[in-house]
């Protein structure tokens, strides 16, 4: 009898335990979820804020110096902006910043939970107007870098190309997934697509945190705009992001709680120096043309 209870009762204290600890293991998966998710949040509200200022920036320079006629102003930062008797390669160029425009703003407006749900029908009609929009600036992205000069060398110009190769890739992955309603895959694909549209807007962003750190021009030449960062730069701003999104999709696919908050943790810095990379992209790139 005495024997009976005592195993009972351990048995009950076992019970306990392991209620216990599958209970404490319970809320730490949430905690690291919950964590995961607030991570993305921040980073998403971060990229949000930097890329309207660069629409706002995109609209200010070039939407009104072509309004009132005065495409000299597109010089103002380009090296090879509008050239007089120059009329495909100037269309081209006001085409590529119409459409830098709409891309930054529509992709912004894809990534919105609420638009999806609620608005179905938005959601596919502006997922069309991206995609094309941004396989547009794509061929005119390349029509200039290799028929009309653009900033920087070789290695560069190779690295944005590759850029545009992807966009292409992913955007096509992208819809075909979409009509075969395979929408966990066309997931995966249109957030690559979106950071791979995004590269541009990551050269800059990581160019002035580059600069900002290293408290000046490190490892390029201001004047040339050339140099082995630049060259890591280009391919940088297409592959980085898409690495650092592997990363999140396993963490939030299989990882456990450990990896999840390690995740959450690298993304938290990584917004971080990227909000340090648009305030210095703010300040010195684009609001004094605003
Ligand atoms: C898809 C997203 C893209 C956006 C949002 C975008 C945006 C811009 C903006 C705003 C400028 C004006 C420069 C400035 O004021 O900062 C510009 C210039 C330019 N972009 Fe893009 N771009 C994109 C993709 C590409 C691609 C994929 C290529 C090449 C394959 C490309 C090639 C160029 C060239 C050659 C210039 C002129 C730069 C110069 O004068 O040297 N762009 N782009």
């Amino acid at each position: 009898m005495t024997f009976g209870s005592t195993t009972q009762a351990g048995l009950a204290q076992q019970q306990h335990g392991a209620t216990t600890t599958s209970a404490r293991r319970r809320s730490l998966q949430d905690f690291a979820g919950t964590a995961l998710k607030a991570a993305a949040a921040f980073w998403l509200a971060v990229t949000a804020i930097g890329q309207l200022i660069f629409v706002v920036y995109i609209v200010a320079l070039y939407g009104r110096s072509t309004v009132q006629g005065n495409f000299a102003a597109w010089n103002k930062v380009m090296p090879h902006g509008y050239v007089p008797g120059d009329s495909i390669g100037n269309a081209a160029l006001a085409g590529h910043m119409l459409l830098a425009a709409i891309i930054m703003l529509g992709g912004l407006l894809q990534l919105v939970p609420q638009l999806r749900t609620r608005a179905p029908a938005f959601h596919r009609w502006n997922g069309r107007v991206y995609l094309l929009s941004a396989v547009a600036a794509s061929l005119t992205g390349l029509y200039m870098v290799w028929f009309r000069g653009a900033a920087g060398d070789l290695m560069q110009h190779l690295g944005i190309s590759f850029n545009a190769l992807l966009v292409v890739v992913c955007g096509a992955m992208a819809l075909r997934h979409a009509l075969a309603r395979k929408f966990a895959l066309h997931r995966r694909w249109a957030l690559r697509l979106f950071l791979v549209v995004s590269g541009v807007w990551f050269f800059r962003v990581g160019l002035m945190f580059w600069i900002v750190v290293n408290g000046g021009p490190a490892g390029f030449d201001p004047e040339t705009f050339r140099g082995p960062f630049l060259s890591f730069l280009s391919f940088a701003q297409t592959l980085l992001p898409l690495a650092v999104l592997e990363l999140y999709l396993r963490a939030q696919d299989r990882a456990g709680a450990g990896g999840k908050i390690a995740m959450a943790a690298g993304l938290l810095a990584l917004t971080l120096a990227m909000g340090v990379g648009i305030g210095v992209a703010t300040m010195g790139l684009w609001l004094p043309h605003i």
